[in-house]
């Protein structure tokens, strides 16, 4: 048996069983992709965009990393963000985070991780910001807590993108929807209603930052 033999067979199984439900659909899908939504989650390989939520090839655009940080400065990021909303012109920017998050956990630790710790300085900022709301919880519930405050921060990062103000400025529509996935049940839980227009300059100063409260 050739390496991986067993992936490339499973490929050709679900290939197989697209092409006889619908022979068209491969021939559309390679003239272009049209979809709706931009995932914006977590790299962790339970928590993979189409699957849970039941989209086909061809409706969602993916970007992962981990622990779903949206920092200004990522290139790879931006780009992928770019394209999605002036080419693409998605409708939806999905940010998913999810419980049980190890990036988010690791800022939270008081130790050394490598190379990782730099990538998470954003998520251990979020952390000082909201030290006292999390200092006064068990350790696996400020877990929970810095996972729905992360989700809840990376959004208004997306919509404090130049991507996004402009595209809003354009009249183009953008909802930014803040969600967390659950890994023991499999659900996906709103954490706070979508972002739809401009935050406005302040907004970013975490002193005056408001974050809903989702306990
Ligand atoms: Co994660």
């Amino acid at each position: 048996m050739k390496p991986l033999e067993n992936l490339l067979q499973k490929n050709r199984v679900w290939a197989a069983a697209v092409h006889a439900e619908d022979p068209e659909f491969f021939t559309r899908l390679a003239d272009q992709q049209m979809p709706q939504y931009l995932w914006i989650g977590c790299s962790d390989s339970r928590v993979p965009a189409n699957q849970i939520t039941g989209l086909a090839p061809g409706e969602v655009f993916v970007h992962r990393n981990v622990a779903n940080v949206v920092a200004e400065t990522d290139f790879n990021l931006l780009a992928v963000l770019q394209y999605a909303v002036d080419v693409l012109k998605v409708r939806h920017i999905i940010v998913c985070g999810h419980y049980g998050c190890g990036g988010v956990r690791a800022a939270l630790e008081n130790f050394r991780h490598g190379m990782i710790d730099n990538w998470l300085s954003g998520i251990r900022a979020l952390r000082r910001m909201h030290r006292k709301e999390l200092d006064a919880l068990p350790p696996a519930a400020a877990a929970d807590r810095l996972c729905e405050l992360n989700v809840l921060a990376q959004a208004r990062h997306v919509a404090h993108t130049t991507i996004v103000e402009d595209a809003w400025e354009r009249g183009q529509e953008i909802s930014i929807h803040s969600w967390i996935y659950r890994l023991d049940n499999g659900i996906i839980q709103p954490l706070a209603p979508s972002i739809e227009k401009p935050l406005g300059f302040y907004h970013s100063d975490p002193a005056v930052d408001e974050i809903p409260d989702v306990g």
